[in-house]
C-alpha cells in the first residue's frame, strides 16, 4: 500500500490522472488516499491530519502532490515539516532531457542530490528589531556526510566518473566549509570517482553554458532548490522534473514544481513530472518494468509538440495527455 496525498492547487488533477494511468496499465499498487494541505485546512482546521501520519508510518512510502505555503508570513512549509519529521534527508532530482528536448546527439542526464533537512530551511529566524531580521544556517558534518555519500554511491552504481559538490565555502567558511570537508571525506571512500568542487554562483553559469559537463551534483538545501529549478528550465520547465525525498526507512516521491495556482482547476497542468515521480516510486518498489514503460511512453509523446501539454506549446489537456500516454504504452505491449 502506498500513501497518495493529492495536496493543493493542481495536485488533485494530477492525482486523478495518475489513478487513471495506474488503473489502465494494471500496475499492481494500491493507494491509500490522504487529504492534507491548505484546502484540507479550510475544510477541517488541520493541515496535516493524524490519519496522514498513521498512513505514512504504516506504509513507509508515499506519492505526494504539491502543498501551498504562504510567502513571507504564516506557517512553515508543510513539505519541510514532513521531510524533517521523517528525516528524509536525501532529495533526488533527476534532470533528464526527453523527446524533442534532447539536443542532436546528446541528452542531458543529470541528478541533483540536495540535502533536505538542514541549512536555512531549519526555520530558525528572529526579529532583532522591526527593521532587522536574522535567519540561522545550520550545517552539520554528519548531515552533510550522509547526503554526499548517497550521491557518491549513486555515481558508483551508475558508472559515473565524478561527483560535483556545490557550496559557497569561500564566503561561508564555517557552514559551507563544513559541508565541503564532509564531502572531501566521503570522496576518500570512492577512489574511482573524482571529486569536483564548484562555487554556487559559477555553477549557475556553468549549468546554463554547458550542463552536459555534469552528471551528479551534491549540494546543500537552498542551493539544491535553486539549481534544480534552473536545471528544470534547461529541459523544458517544471512540468518535466520529478523528485524523491528519501530517508533510511521512508520515501516520499513528489514533483519539483509547486501548486501552480495560475493554472489550477483548468485541466492544463503537465502531469509528466508527477508521472515521472511515480516511476521513481515504482523503481523503489522493485516494479521498474512499469516505471520504464511510463518513462519511454512519455519520451515518445514529448518528441512531438502535437502530443504535448500547453506549457510545452502543445494542444493537450492533462487528461488528453494521460489518455495518449496510455494509448502509446498499450501500443508498446502489442509490439
Ligand atoms: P510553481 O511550481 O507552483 O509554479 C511556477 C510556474 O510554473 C507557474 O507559472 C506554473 O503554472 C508553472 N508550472 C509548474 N508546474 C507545472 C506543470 N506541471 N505544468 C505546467 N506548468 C507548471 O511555483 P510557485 O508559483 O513559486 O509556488 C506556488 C505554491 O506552491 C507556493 O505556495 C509554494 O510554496 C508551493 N510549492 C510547493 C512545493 C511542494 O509542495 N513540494 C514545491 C514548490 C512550491
Amino acid at each position: 500500500m502506498v500513501t497518495l496525498i493529492p495536496g493543493d492547487g493542481v495536485g488533485p488533477e494530477l492525482a486523478q490522472a495518475l489513478l487513471h494511468l495506474f488503473h489502465e496499465l494494471e500496475i499492481p499498487v494500491d493507494f491509500d488516499l490522504e487529504e492534507a494541505g491548505k484546502a484540507h485546512f479550510e475544510k477541517t482546521g488541520t493541515y496535516l491530519p493524524d490519519s496522514l501520519f498513521e498512513s505514512l508510518e504504516k506504509n513507509k512510502v508515499a506519492l505526494k502532490g504539491p502543498m501551498t505555503t504562504p510567502i513571507g508570513e504564516g506557517f512553515r512549509s508543510l513539505n519541510v515539516e514532513l521531510r524533517k519529521k521523517y528525516d528524509l534527508y536525501t532529495n533526488i532530482r533527476p534532470i533528464v532531457e526527453r523527446g524533442r528536448f534532447r539536443e542532436e546527439g546528446r541528452a542531458l542526464d543529470l541528478v541533483i542530490f540536495r540535502e533536505n533537512t538542514e541549512d536555512l530551511y531549519q526555520g530558525i529566524e528572529e526579529w532583532v528589531s522591526d527593521k532587522e531580521a536574522r535567519s540561522i544556517k545550520v550545517i552539520t558534518y554528519d548531515g552533510s556526510y550522509r547526503l554526499v555519500d548517497k550521491a557518491f554511491a549513486y555515481a558508483q552504481k551508475m558508472g559515473k566518473d565524478k561527483v560535483t559538490i556545490v557550496t559557497k565555502a569561500n564566503i561561508m567558511k564555517y557552514t559551507d566549509g563544513l559541508f565541503l570537508r564532509a564531502g572531501r571525506d566521503v570522496a576518500k571512500k570512492y577512489p574511482d570517482i573524482a571529486l569536483e568542487e564548484v562555487l554556487v554562483d559559477n555553477m549557475a553559469m556553468q549549468l546554463v553554458l554547458n550542463p552536459y559537463q555534469f552528471g551528479v551534483i551534491a549540494t546543500e538545501n537552498l542551493y539544491g532548490d535553486i539549481l534544480s529549478d534552473l536545471a528544470a528550465g534547461l529541459i523544458g520547465g517544471l512540468g518535466l522534473v520529478p523528485g524523491a525525498n528519501i530517508g533510511d526507512d521512508m520515501a516520499i516521491f513528489e514533483s519539483v514544481h509547486g501548486t501552480a495556482p495560475d493554472i489550477a482547476g483548468k485541466g492544463l497542468v503537465n502531469p509528466t513530472a508527477f508521472f515521472l515521480s511515480a516511476s521513481m516510486l515504482l523503481d523503489y518498489l522493485d516494479l521498474k518494468t512499469y516505471g520504464d514503460q511510463i518513462r519511454s511512453g512519455l519520451g515518445l509523446l514529448l518528441g512531438n509538440p502535437q502530443t504535448s501539454t500547453q506549457d510545452l506549446g502543445g494542444p493537450l489537456s492533462t487528461m488528453d495527455f494521460t489518455e495518449k500516454l496510455i494509448e502509446k504504452i498499450k501500443e508498446g505491449y502489442h509490439g
